[in-house]
C-alpha cells in the first residue's frame, strides 16, 4: 500500500512562562488508504496530533518532526498559503461539535457551496447541485429543505452530517475526524460512522478517526494506535485488540462494560509513571 501520510517523531509543545507543556512527544505512524484509529484518554495529545497535521495549531505552538509528509509534500516546510490550499481540498478535518465549525449566520447549503467554490472553479448552479448531492450522500433525507436552513435550525446529528458534507464536498484524500460522534446519541453515532465508512471505501480516502472509545474504534477501524501522555504506547490491528500488550491498553479494554457482567467494584484505570517516560 502506498502511504498517504508519514508522521515521524512529531512533537507539539507550548512554552508558558513557567514551563514548556509537551502536548505531543514524538508520535510516529503512517497512513494509507485505510481507517486508522487514534485512542487515548482525554489530554493524551490526540487532537494536537490531528491539528498539527492540518496545520491548525495556534501560533505560539512549537511543532517539529523528523518527517511530516503528505503525498510527497513536506508539510513542515510548506508555506502558510500552500497549507491553506491543502486544507479543505486535500486534507479535511471534522471536529467534535459542529456548532463551533459551522458558521451560525450562513445557511448550511451556502456554506457547503462556498467551501467547494474556494477550492474548485465551479459555477453557482453546479455548486448547488453538488452540495445537494453531498447532503444526500450523508443521508439527509430532504436536502432541498436542509440546504436553506441555518445551523441552529437543525439537530445535533444533522448538523454533524452537514459538517461532514462540507468536509467531503471537495473530495479530500485524507479526512481527520476528531471525535466526530462524541456529542451525538448512540443511534445517530452509528449512522454517522456508517456514512464515513461508506465514503472511505467508495472514495478510497484515508481516514484518521480520533476517539476515546476503544470499542467503537476497534469495530470501525483497520488499525489502532494508542496514545498516552503525548506518546504512542501501542499500535495494533483492530482485530487484534484483545491481544494488546501494553498495560494501559489492557486497562482501557478492562474499563469497557460488558453486557450481563457485574460491575462491582468498578474497575479503575491504573497509571504508572514509567508509561509517560
Ligand atoms: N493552546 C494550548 N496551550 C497549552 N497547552 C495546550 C494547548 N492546547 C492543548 N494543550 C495541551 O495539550 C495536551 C493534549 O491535548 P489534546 O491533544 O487536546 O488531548 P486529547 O485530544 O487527547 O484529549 C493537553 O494536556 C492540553 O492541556
Ligand atoms: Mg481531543
Amino acid at each position: 500500500m502506498t502511504d498517504l501520510l508519514t508522521v515521524q517523531n512529531l512533537k507539539v509543545s507550548y512554552p508558558t512562562r513557567t514551563a514548556v507543556i509537551e502536548a505531543v512527544r514524538g508520535v510516529s505512524f503512517t497512513l494509507g488508504k485505510e481507517r486508522l484509529g487514534i485512542v487515548g484518554e482525554s489530554g493524551s495529545g490526540k487532537s494536537q496530533t490531528g491539528r498539527a497535521i492540518m496545520g491548525l495549531t495556534p501560533k505560539h505552538a512549537i511543532v517539529s518532526a523528523d518527517k511530516l509528509d503528505f503525498n510527497g509534500i513536506d508539510l513542515l516546510s510548506a508555506s502558510a498559503k500552500q497549507r491553506r490550499k491543502l486544507r479543505g481540498k486535500r486534507i479535511a478535518m471534522v471536529l467534535q461539535d459542529p456548532k463551533y465549525s459551522l458558521d451560525p449566520v450562513m445557511s448550511i447549503g451556502r456554506q457547503i457551496c462556498e467551501t467547494l467554490r474556494t477550492h474548485e472553479n465551479v459555477g453557482k448552479a453546479e455548486a448547488r447541485d453538488r452540495a445537494l448531492a453531498m447532503l444526500e450522500a450523508v443521508q439527509i433525507r430532504d436536502p432541498g429543505r436542509v440546504f436553506d436552513l441555518y445551523p441552529h435550525e437543525v439537530s445535533g446529528g444533522m448538523g454533524q452530517r452537514a459538517m461532514i458534507a462540507m468536509m467531503l464536498i471537495a473530495d479530500p484524500e485524507l479526512l481527520i475526524a476528531d471525535e466526530p460522534t462524541s456529542a451525538l446519541d448512540v443511534t445517530v453515532q452509528l449512522d454517522v460512522l456508517r456514512i464515513m465508512d461508506r465514503l472511505v471505501s467508495e472514495r478510497g480516502m484515508g481516514l484518521i478517526f480520533v476517539s476515546h472509545d476503544l470499542r467503537l474504534v476497534s469495530s470501525f477501524c483497520d488499525r489502532v494506535i494508542v496514545m498516552y501522555a503525548g506518546k504512542v504506547v501501542e499500535e495494533l490491528k483492530a482485530s487484534e485488540l484483545k491481544n494488546a500488550r501494553h498495560p494501559y491498553t489492557q486497562g482501557l479494554l478492562n474499563c469497557m462494560p460488558q453486557i450481563g457482567e457485574s460491575r462491582h467494584p468498578l474497575p479503575v484505570l491504573d497509571r504508572k509513571p514509567e508509561w509517560a517516560a
